[in-house]
């Protein structure tokens, strides 16, 4: 519910209160749990320090439109020809109920241009979340943005801060990492043109005392594709504001007469229920306000790690053979299908099936796949282009660059500026070509290999607005796809987990989190992941763990099955090798998981033990009554000998009686919850899974 009295506006969720001070320069007043929101006013005042801080409110702008007085991050800051500062006046505001939604809106004019901005909050009360985001609308001279920012949250007054945030690089992203913020910016960023495997956009905040099971946390997610910024700012009067956006770092884009932009969404939310909580809010969140649609997700073949860029008719057709005979439900080529694509150094923009390697066509195939009893995916990389391609003979002039200078190849290709409209319609009609030629293909692994650089066009005034371009003509590239497409999933991939964020979620239904499918790093990986992304988003392979040298990756098959079971499960193994016996296990954990998926996918998940503090790593997932749990463990207790711990089970009806599978006496919710069951696993890379069931 939102209620407005006297410049003070109260948002109130199932469990929390957002409130704030309005005018020209509303800010923050109190977020946390709910309180009687209009007894808050109290806190209204907070003026002047001296005139080295003569308002102090300011330390706490909902939006900051920067007009020289604001000491802190600022949301909005413009150049007009003869002045940068801003005088954004309050005009109103309006309240819209869009079923599960409610919207706020503030409107603010600039007392000297007609340039308008709303600041809006979109407030789920379900699920205790606020998406904060600006639309700014110029009816005047054209103005030039410099920063532009989706807004600023206040966090209360705490005696300490920290901050637990995902930081990585490729093969090894989403690592957790918490820190304590004394005074000063704390700025985590991408600046390489997509989300960036270096950090996540996301942050979870508390006093130092929360934990899986309880305590305070504030926390915040931005759903933007390209270059982006979080930054928490304390200062010496206990404030503490987050503002996130687009990164300031060479951004510009002019507005001229008649345009608008709107930022991208910076969610929010408060539990007082621990990271946990935290974590099943904003799950159930994705699944039901971000991702395109709620449909259970198939276990997927990938032929990458097994054939890499040697895609042939014959040997996929192998490969479908034994993927079908194990269930799988989904086969999905990979990358080396079209062009001369025998390498990652030519054929990438080239896209025409290779004759060589698909003499009758891709129909072939994907009618034996079909013919199998499976779906069929496959991969594309639109955004790249190996200069060893017809394309880039053909279009030089389509790639990134700065006049005069090569631009920096990695992984031997360029990227193409996304912003010129005869690229982005050559992206849309050979994909529109491939999934309307093939209405079969039911499944596109849409990748991205290389950090956007040289980014130029030729123009210094215009080139710095490429960047943000970049991320608006890939939004509505798969806009148009999923619109012309809608019977086709979409996965996000960019070299694992790059492109890993709310903005691309609302078009994709599942994400590729890292290129190391070592089940044993994927642990940390995946803990990583579901701080703030649910299991249903989170693709996992079985593989053979070809990253470095094989027979130290050596995982034996169930510790394998049991880490990727715990997300989106698929396989990419080379199962051309496998014996018979290996087949018929994969079969039936494949069988296993097919039982236990809507559960692991769209039930409430419990990080019971990690590995970053104990020899047990488990995770639980309980089905929406509590009438079903399956928990996965894994035990590295080789070095010290440690005695396995027990393992203690969430999220269970206390007075239920539930069967643990291979246990013989039935016990009590509450018994199994606070008893816990026996670990029982030993030395290194053992794992079991648990299931449980109610019976009474
Ligand atoms: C990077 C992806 O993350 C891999 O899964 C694979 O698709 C390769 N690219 C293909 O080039």
């Amino acid at each position: 519910m939102i209620t407005v009295q006297d410049h003070l506006f109260v948002i109130e969720t199932k469990n929390t209160s957002y409130v704030f001070g309005g005018g020209d320069v509303p800010f923050g007043i109190y977020w946390g749990k709910k309180l009687h929101g209009e007894e808050l006013g109290m806190f209204y005042t907070r003026d002047c320090h001296s005139s080295f801080d003569p308002n102090l409110s300011r330390n706490r702008e909902e939006y900051g439109f920067w007009d020289s007085y604001s000491v802190l991050e600022s949301c909005l800051k413009v150049n007009y020809q003869n002045t940068r500062q801003l005088d954004m006046r309050f005009q109103g505001h309006e309240i819209h109920s869009h079923g599960e939604k409610e919207e706020l809106v503030l409107h603010f004019r600039n007392s000297f241009t007609p340039l308008e901005a709303d600041v809006i909050y979109e407030v789920y009360p379900e699920y205790d979340m606020i998406g904060r985001s600006m639309y700014l609308k110029n009816e005047g001279e054209p103005v030039e943005i410099e920063i532009l920012k989706s807004g600023s949250v206040s966090i209360p007054p705490l005696d300490r801060y920290r901050i637990r945030y995902l930081k990585g690089k490729w093969a090894g992203e989403s690592q957790i990492n918490d820190q304590f913020l004394t005074g000063g910016a704390f700025t985590i960023q991408s600046r390489t043109g997509n989300t960036g495997a270096h950090f996540n956009l996301a942050f979870a905040l508390d006093d130092g005392t929360a934990d899986e099971e309880g305590g305070r946390v504030w926390f915040g997610l931005l759903g933007y594709s390209g270059n982006w910024q979080i930054t928490l700012e304390r200062t010496s009067f206990q404030d503490m504001k987050v503002t996130a956006g687009i990164s300031s770092f060479d951004f510009s884009y002019f507005l001229n007469q008649g345009e608008s932009i709107r930022t991208p969404v910076f969610t929010v939310g408060f539990t007082d229920g621990g990271y946990g909580e935290m974590s099943r809010k904003l799950h159930a969140f994705e699944i039901r306000h971000i991702l395109p649609q709620k449909k259970t997700g198939r276990v997927l073949y990938n032929s990458w790690e097994a054939t890499a860029f040697n895609v042939r008719v014959e040997s996929q057709k192998k490969l479908a053979e034994r993927a079908a005979g194990m269930g799988v439900e989904l086969f999905v080529i990979d990358d080396g299908w079209f062009g001369q694509r025998n390498s990652d150094h030519a054929g990438l923009g080239d896209w025409y099936v290779n004759p060589e390697k698909f003499p009758e066509g891709l129909g072939e195939l994907i009618r034996y796949v079909k013919g199998l009893g499976m779906d069929f995916g496959i991969w594309v990389e639109p955004e790249s282009v190996n200069p060893d391609s017809d394309l880039y003979r053909a279009h030089p002039d389509w790639v990134y660059r700065f006049p005069g200078r090569e631009p920096l190849e990695a992984r031997n290709q360029y990227t193409l500026n996304l912003s010129l409209p005869q690229v982005k319609e050559y992206i849309l009609d050979f994909m529109t070509r491939l999934l309307g030629e093939n209405p079969d293909i039911t499944f596109v692994k849409w990748d991205m290999n290389k950090t956007l650089t040289d980014v130029g066009a030729g123009d210094t005034r215009t080139d710095k607005a490429l960047w943000y371009g970049h991320v608006r003509s890939l939004y509505e590239i798969w806009e148009k796809l999923r619109e012309r497409f809608p019977h086709v999933e979409f996965e996000t991939c960019s070299g694992g987990g790059s492109r890993v964020d709310l903005g691309i979620l609302r078009y994709a239904d599942q994400c590729w989190p890292s290129d190391n499918t070592d089940a044993y790093s994927r642990l940390s990986i995946q803990e990583g992941f579901s701080l703030f992304y649910a299991p249903r988003i989170m693709t996992a392979w079985v593989t053979d763990a070809s990253l470095g040298d094989r027979k130290k990756y050596e995982r034996p098959i169930s510790y394998r099955f049991h880490s990727a079971m715990m997300g989106m499960l698929g396989i990419g193994a080379d199962i051309s090798r496998l014996s018979e016996e290996e087949l018929a296990q994969f079969a039936q954990y494949i069988a296993l998981y097919k039982e236990l998926r809507e559960v692991i996918q769209y039930g409430k998940q419990y990080r019971l033990s990690s590995l970053r503090t104990s020899p047990l790593h488990a995770v639980e997932y309980v089905g929406e009554d509590g009438g079903e749990a399956v928990i996965f463990a894994f035990y590295q207790g080789y070095r010290y000998e440690a005695a396995c711990p027990r393992i203690y089970p969430r999220g269970l009806a206390a007075d239920g009686v539930y069967q643990v599978e291979g246990q013989e006496a039935p016990l009590h919710g509450d018994t199994l919850m606070y008893g816990g069951i026996e670990g029982n696993m030993g030395g290194d890379f053992d794992s079991r899974l648990i299931r449980l069931k109610r019976i009474s």
